[in-house]
């Protein structure tokens, strides 16, 4: 095992060991927006540390990949999932939720978040109506956090692959149900694919 590897696991394992003391509180799958600022903050730490996720051990998409993504650290009950995630310049995701809370913090590159709101009744199954409600970009050692329900789309407006560490409530192969959101028509579907994970390189 590499130094930098070996650095890493130690950082990685502080910094969740410190995660998994804040979740364990939770009641429920979903946390108080105090506590997952709370999280963020200690994600904000790792981004401290840029050189312990070199491009060697995360490679970024090449050809025609639209992303990587690199599992660092899950609990063996699949909570608190950790990634390294490196999508392609110009990647425009589809709007979604995540169906678990999330935190995004950045290592390089930035990548704008488009935070959508729920308008009106959507109680009708596959209906809802989203507006617009704040634009955030992350950059390096800076942060964003979601809420179960929260609905989101990015746009990496970077000429490389961008690099952010990416934390969710639930491991991402094992997710509730997760849905797209089509805001032109209102209407939204349960989302099909599942991400390929791959390990660090070393
Ligand atoms: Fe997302």
């Amino acid at each position: 095992m590499s130094q930098i590897t070996s650095q890493r696991e130690k950082v990685v394992q502080e910094v969740m060991s410190h995660v998994k003391k804040i979740t364990a509180n939770f009641e429920s799958q979903e946390p108080e927006l105090h506590e997952l600022r709370q999280i963020r903050d200690l994600v904000l730490t790792l981004a401290d540390h840029p050189e312990l996720f070199p491009d060697e051990h995360f490679p970024g998409p090449v050809g025609s990949e639209i992303e990587t993504l690199y599992e660092i650290s899950v609990e063996s009950d699949l909570s608190n999932a950790l990634y390294i995630y490196r999508p392609a310049p110009g990647k425009v995701s589809p709007v979604h939720d995540h169906a678990t809370w999330a935190v995004v913090v950045g290592l390089e590159g930035e990548e704008n978040n488009l935070v959508w709101k729920r308008m009106g009744d959507s109680s009708q199954p596959g209906q809802c109506k989203l507006a617009v409600e704040r634009l955030v970009t992350v950059g390096p050692n800076q942060g964003v956090y979601y809420r179960s329900s929260d609905i989101h789309s990015i746009s990496v407006p970077c000429d490389k692959p961008i690099k952010h560490l990416h934390l969710y409530g639930r491991c991402l192969l094992n997710l509730p149900e997760r849905c797209d959101f089509d805001p032109v028509s209102g209407t939204y579907t349960k989302q099909k694919s599942v991400p390929r994970v791959q390990q660090p390189r070393a």
